[in-house]
C-alpha cells in the first residue's frame, strides 16, 4: 500500500526503552536482493526451482505476485521452500493490470530490464516512496538498447514498458555505482542480440552475475566489467538464500557498540561486495569474526560473532561505501555512539533509497541530542550521549530499525514512527530484535507520545 493511503490504523509505533545488551544466537530472515533474483531466474527458467531460506518480506512478495500475474506458478511446500515452475522466458503473459511492486526499487529496475528485454508489455507502479524515485538511470540504457520504454516526465514511475521491440546488446559506462542498474542492463541483455557490457565506476553487489551462472548463464566478471551474450537460457536450479547481512547489520551495530553484547549472527551471506559494514565497524575497533566459513551455491556463508566495546569514529574510506551502502542508516547511530568524529563522504546515492537517508538519519539523530552535520554526499558525525525523544523513520525500513538500536545507549526511551515498512525486509523484527535483548515494541496505530517531534 503507498503511505499516501495509509489509514492511521495501518501505521506502526516503534517504542524502544533505554538500555540492554544484545545477547545469544540470532537468526535473520533471508537475503532481500536474493530472493527477488531467485523469483525472477526461476519464473524465466526451464523447469522446477526450489528456493530455501526465501524471504518473505512485502518487497519480494510483490515480485513473487509480479510473476504470478504473468502467467508464472508457484507454490510453498510443506517445509518452507518457494518452489517456482518456470516454463521459460517465452511463456510470460502480459500481467491485466498495472504490476505494484510496492517499496521496492530493486524488483521495480530488475523488471523493467528484464520485461524489455523479453519484450513482455508491462505497467510498473509502486507506493509513494517508490514512486519519487529515479527512474532515468534504467531507462536511458534500455532505450538505447532499443527498448520503449517510458517514465513520467520527471523520471519517474510509473514505468511503461511496450512489448515486442527486440533489443540489441551495448557497452554501457554506468555514471553510479548501482547493482540494480547493472542488473536491469545485464537482464536486459539476456534477451539482446549480441554481447551487453557493462561497466561500472567501483564494486556494487553481483548477485545477478554468481545467481545467472547458477542457472546455467555465463556471464563473465573481470575487475568492473561485467558481460552477457544474449540468447542464453536459463535451467531451472535449487536456490539457498543465506540470512541477509543487510538485516544482520542492525544486530552488528547494536552488538559492536554495547559493551557486555555478545551476539552470533547465524548463515549469513558474505558474498565480498556485501561485507562493507563488517570492515567499517573493524576500522571503528569492533569485535567481529566469522566462524564457520562455507559456501552454497555460489555465495560465501559464515556465522558472525560480534562482542561489544566502545567503538572510535573514524573517516569511512570512500571504497567501502557501495559495499555497505544499505547499512549506513545502522552505521550513523554507530558513529552517533562512538568517540570521536566519523566523516562519511561519497555516499551520496543514499539520497535517492526508501528516503532520502542523509536527511531522515541527520533530523531523526539531531532529535536525540547527536552533533551530526549533513552534506550532500555524507555527514560528519560527533559521538556522544544519547538522549530519548521522538524520532520519524519516514516510512523507511532501514532507518526506523537503525533508530531502534539506539535505544540500546540512549538515556530515554526512543519512540520511533511509521515503522509498517520494516515489514518490507524483516518480518518479526520486533521479536527477533527483543528476544536478543532490545526493550523494543510495537504498536499499530499512531502511540499517544509519537505526536510530539520534541525529545523527551
Ligand atoms: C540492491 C542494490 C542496492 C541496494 C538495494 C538492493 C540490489 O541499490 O541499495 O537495497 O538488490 O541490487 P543500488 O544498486 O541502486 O545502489
Amino acid at each position: 500500500m503507498s503511505n499516501a493511503d495509509q489509514r492511521p490504523e495501518d501505521t506502526v509505533t516503534f517504542t524502544v526503552e533505554p538500555g540492554g545488551t544484545l545477547n545469544g544466537p540470532v537468526f535473520v530472515p533471508g537475503d532481500k536482493s536474493m530472493s527477488h533474483r531467485a523469483i525472477m531466474f526461476g519464473s524465466i527458467a526451464e523447469g522446477v526451482t526450489e528456493v530455501s531460506g526465501f524471504l518473505n518480506g512485502e518487497d519480494c512478495l510483490r515480485t513473487r505476485a509480479a510473476f504470478e500475474a504473468m502467467g508464472v506458478r508457484t507454490e510453498d511446500s510443506s517445509d518452507g521452500d518457494v518452489i517456482i515452475h518456470g516454463q521459460g522466458s517465452s511463456a510470460l503473459t502480459p500481467a491485466k493490470a498495472a504490476i505494484d511492486l510496492g517499496n521496492s526499487g530493486t524488483g521495480m529496475r530488475l523488471l523493467a530490464g528484464l520485461l524489455a528485454g523479453i519484450g513482455v508489455p508491462a505497467t510498473l507502479t509502486g507506493d509513494s516512496s517508490l514512486s519519487v524515485r529515479p527512474m532515468r538511470r534504467i531507462t536511458d540504457p534500455l532505450s538505447a538498447m532499443g527498448a520503449k520504454i517510458a517514465t513520467e516526465p520527471g523520471g519517474t514511475p510509473p514505468i511503461q514498458i511496450a512489448g515486442g521491440h527486440a533489443l540489441t546488446g551495448m557497452d554501457y559506462v554506468c555514471p553510479m555505482a548501482s547493482a540494480q542498474v547493472k542488473s536491469a542492463v545485464l537482464l536486459a541483455g539476456l534477451h539482446a542480440k549480441g554481447t551487453t557490457r557493462v561497466t561500472e565506476p567501483g564494486v556494487t553487489r553481483d548477485h545477478t552475475e554468481r545467481m545467472l551462472n547458477g542457472f546455467g548463464v555465463e556471464v563473465v566478471s573481470k575487475d568492473l566489467v561485467a558481460s552477457i551474450e544474449g540468447g542464453q537460457t536459463l535451467k531451472a536450479t535449487k536456490v539457498d538464500v543465506p540470512a541477509d547481512i543487510s538485516s544482520s547489520a542492525f544486530f552488528l551495530v547494536g552488538a559492536a557498540m554495547t559493551p557486555g553484547s555478545n551476539v552470533v549472527l547465524k548463515n549469513v551471506g558474505v558474498n565480498p561486495t556485501r561485507t562493507g559494514v563488517i570492515d567499517i565497524l573493524r576500522l571503528m575497533g569492533a569485535s567481529i569474526e566469522l566462524e564457520n566459513p562455507r559456501e552454497s551455491g555460489g555465495e560465501p556463508i559464515a556465522d558472525l560473532v560480534v562482542k561489544g566495546s566502545q567503538l572510535q569514529g573514524i573517516s569511512v574510506p570512500e571504497s567501502l561505501v557501495s559495499l555497505a551502502i544499505d547499512e549506513f542508516p545502522a552505521l550513523f547511530v554507530a558513529a552517533a555512539c562512538a568517540t570521536g568524529t566519523t566523516v562519511v563522504t561519497g555516499a551520496e546515492e543514499l539520497r535517492v533509497k526508501e528516503t532520502d537517508r542523509i536527511a531522515v538519519m541527520a533530523d531523526g539523530l539531531k532529535i536525540l541530542g547527536v552533533d551530526i552535520t549533513p552534506t550532500e554526499d555524507g555527514a560528519k558525525i560527533v559521538g556522544g550521549t544519547l538522549q530519548g525523544g521522538v524520532v520519524d523513520s519516514v516510512g523507511d525500513h532501514r532507518t526506523a530499525m537503525a533508530f531502534s538500536m539506539a535505544a540500546l545507549r540512549a538515556e530515554g526511551t526512543i519512540t520511533i514512527k511509521d515503522c509498517a515498512n520494516v515489514n518490507t525486509s524483516f518480518p518479526d523484527y520486533v521479536g527477533i530484535a527483543s528476544k536478543a535483548g532490545l526493550k523494543v515494541s510495537a504498536a499499530r496505530g499512531v502511540a499517544p507520545g509519537a505526536t510530539q517531534g520534541a525529545a523527551q
